[in-house]
């Protein structure tokens, strides 16, 4: 193969996105976009809405056109995984994929939020406490996401709460020898010996509502964790803070998950610097 030829293939424009409905909110395009721009890129990422009735349609037109992939979000995170040709093993372990990559024409499915969530986790490692519990708050898609990179990263005992029961139950077939759980009404009592918390609902976010736990028996040893981001301090990290906690926001790991779907799509692993953290926080 000439040079030429071989340089005009690996130059060629890259297209990719985020499908969902609406998505007009979505901030993976200037994650990704300020990454096309920092590594001079050829290619983009678009947020592309894609309604329900024509989700199966619309995607078929995103391979026609020649995509190289695409973030999946609400409310297309459950009917993407049965238009994958193949799904890795972490998308079937946590039954979710949020990211395509479309090769030769064919839908293979991963999901990157285990990734994010423990990558951003580790700027505490440090403060990790292993053999203490790591109670965890919500039983939806983020809660199954995490328990997943936990039991990854070597924690062996995991407590989870959810409003509605079933969904925790199901959630501690992950692993029934390691998961515990706890019914909603006593997620405050018998703090002390926990050594995490990860509120993985949505609740403390703007405009919903708040998240109504006490933590004052909570060791100040301990790592608290919120996946909300908007806002960044949520009440419940300010209340973790106030009683000397260590506390991660949520912002790393909507970050740190975009890596490797950036990755996958345009073959360069990123870092996220400072330009692309105030970016997002604007
Ligand atoms: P994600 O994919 O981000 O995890 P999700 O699957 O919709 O989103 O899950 C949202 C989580 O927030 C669930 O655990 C949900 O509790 P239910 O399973 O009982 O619905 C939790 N959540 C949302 N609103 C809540 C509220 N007002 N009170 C308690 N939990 C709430």
């Amino acid at each position: 193969m000439s040079q030429w030829i071989e340089w005009g293939m690996n130059n060629h424009f890259i297209k990719a996105g985020v499908i969902g409905h609406p998505i007009h909110h979505s901030k993976s395009p200037i994650i990704h976009g300020h990454w096309i721009e920092q590594y001079k890129l050829n290619g983009n990422y678009k947020a592309i809405d894609i309604p329900p009735e024509n989700f199966e349609h619309d995607v078929m037109n995103l391979v026609e056109q020649g995509y190289g992939g695409f973030n999946i979000t609400i409310p297309h995170k459950q009917s993407i995984f049965s238009l994958c040709d193949k799904a890795d093993d972490v998308a079937r372990a946590i039954g979710a994929v949020n990211t395509v990559q479309i090769v030769n024409k064919k839908l293979w499915g991963t999901n990157t939020v285990a990734f994010g969530f423990i990558e951003n986790l580790k700027s505490q490692k440090d403060k990790f406490q292993k053999d203490k519990p790591v109670l965890i708050l919500g039983a939806g898609g983020a809660a199954r996401a995490i328990i997943y990179a936990l039991m990854g990263e070597g924690f062996k005992n995991i407590i989870i709460t959810n409003r509605t029961m079933d969904k925790a139950h199901d959630i501690a077939q992950m692993n029934p020898s390691i998961i515990d759980v706890l019914p909603w009404e006593k997620k405050s009592d018998g703090l002390k010996n926990i050594g995490m918390i990860i509120n993985a609902t949505s609740l403390g976010m703007m405009g919903k509502g708040n998240l109504d736990m006490n933590i004052s028996s909570l060791s100040k040893n301990s790592i608290v964790c919120d996946i909300v981001y908007t806002p960044l301090m949520t009440p419940f990290l300010i209340a973790a803070k106030s009683q000397g906690c260590a506390v991660v926001t949520g912002i790393g790991m909507l970050l740190h998950q975009a890596r490797p779907a950036f990755e996958k799509w345009f073959g360069v692993m990123p870092d996220i610097d400072d330009d692309l953290m105030k970016k997002i926080l604007l």
